[in-house]
């Protein structure tokens, strides 16, 4: 971590401090300025706040929103809501992971794609959706997925 992430992070853990209940927009605050929340910032932000390092950690696997990884290129979410589970989304689901090779919040080995659930994306009527970066896709089935996948590794 360099010296200006350091102290980023220690001016943004110095304005929160002293907000009643300031860890959740202080991790909002973190992630937003570098993209994840740096491991190596873990116990600079466990200093600031006056907390363990621990429950800083448990902070973040808490709330799946905040992540130590930085995201892929591209993120893919998946709805994992009740109407897409009524059309299907589970084997849909099982493809997208396989073909993929990784799992929720996780990112491929080359960096392109990060997997996240989502529950709805307000295309309840043509399920199963998915949304791949900025797109929404409706009615969409394991081979209709590796076609989108194509298209964007082709890109
Ligand atoms: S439940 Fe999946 S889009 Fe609404």
């Amino acid at each position: 971590m360099t010296d200006s992430m350091k102290e980023k992070i220690a001016a943004l853990t110095g304005e929160f401090a002293r907000i009643p209940g300031g860890m959740l927009p202080l991790m909002h605050a973190v992630q937003e300025t570098f993209g994840h929340v740096p491991r190596e910032a873990v116990p600079l932000i466990a200093e600031g706040m006056g907390l363990s390092r621990a429950e800083v950690h448990g902070f973040i696997g808490f709330y799946h929103d905040f992540r130590c990884e930085p995201r892929g290129e591209t993120v893919i979410h998946l709805c994992r809501a009740e109407a897409c589970q009524a059309m299907g989304v589970r084997e849909l689901e099982a493809h997208v992971k396989s073909r993929l090779g990784i799992n929720y919040h996780e990112t491929t080995a080359d960096g392109r794609f990060t997997l996240e659930p989502v529950y709805c994306l307000g295309n309840c009527a043509c399920t199963p959706s998915i949304r791949i970066g900025d797109d929404v896709y409706a009615r969409v089935t394991p081979d209709r997925f590796d076609q989108l996948l194509s298209e964007r590794v082709e890109s």
